[in-house]
């Protein structure tokens, strides 16, 4: 799990009781509450500071090697706040995760709700998929989508996208660890599935 910041994907798949073992949370930034939580839960956790690695190429190389040290199926981005270098995503591919808060390809990058707004698109929400070198744009596994109210503000809209994050996420984890996840061609299929269950809409 590698995360920069509060941690609350990571709080919600520790919760979901899946048949996984997280075996290391790890933080780019030594404060991230994300880390807190992990130590109050007993779950290894590492801060692994950037600013003491200014090369990214450098830090990512270390930052490959503490990964690997726990020899996981499965990395995890659960608000990881830093752009990967090539190398690292090569060296994880099929096995790196993410979540992004939005209905990918719309709105790559940050400030997702912010845009949305300015957009004025009607349905918005979050995506979690597969890490390829093309920022937040690897193969989808899963997406939830929710409304956009006329009134909506960047904050109550993140809330609202935030809460179908925390089932979206343990569920593509879920999938993975039951080993019905399949990357062909740039897409996920998820075997076994006959209704579609990997779309998610709320209030519309
Ligand atoms: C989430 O909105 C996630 O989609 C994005 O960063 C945020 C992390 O939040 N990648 P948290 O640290 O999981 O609470």
């Amino acid at each position: 799990m590698l995360l920069s910041g509060r941690g609350s994907n990571f709080q919600a798949i520790a919760e979901a009781r899946l048949p996984i073992e997280i075996v290391a949370v790890i933080s780019n930034r030594p404060q991230a509450a994300g880390l807190d939580y992990a130590r109050a839960r007993d779950l290894p956790a590492f801060a692994f500071d950037h600013t003491e690695h200014p090369d990214r190429e450098a830090f990512d190389a270390l930052l490959a090697e503490e990964v690997e040290r726990h020899r996981p199926d499965l990395v995890l981005l659960a608000g990881y706040m830093r752009i990967l270098s090539p190398a690292f995503i090569t060296r994880f591919e099929g096995r790196l995760m993410n979540i992004h808060p939005s209905l990918l390809p719309m709105f790559p990058g940050l400030n997702t709700h912010e845009r949305a707004l300015a957009e004025g698109v009607k349905i918005h929400g979050c995506t979690v998929h597969f890490v390829t070198a093309n920022l937040d744009h690897g193969p989808i596994v899963i997406q939830a989508a929710v409304p956009v109210r006329a009134d909506d503000t960047p904050g109550a809209l993140s809330a609202r996208v935030l809460a179908q994050e925390h089932c979206i996420y343990p569920q593509a984890v879920r999938w993975f660890a039951e080993g019905r996840l399949e990357i062909n061609h740039g897409r996920v299929n998820l075997r076994g599935d006959s209704t579609s269950q990997s779309v998610l809409s709320t209030g519309m």
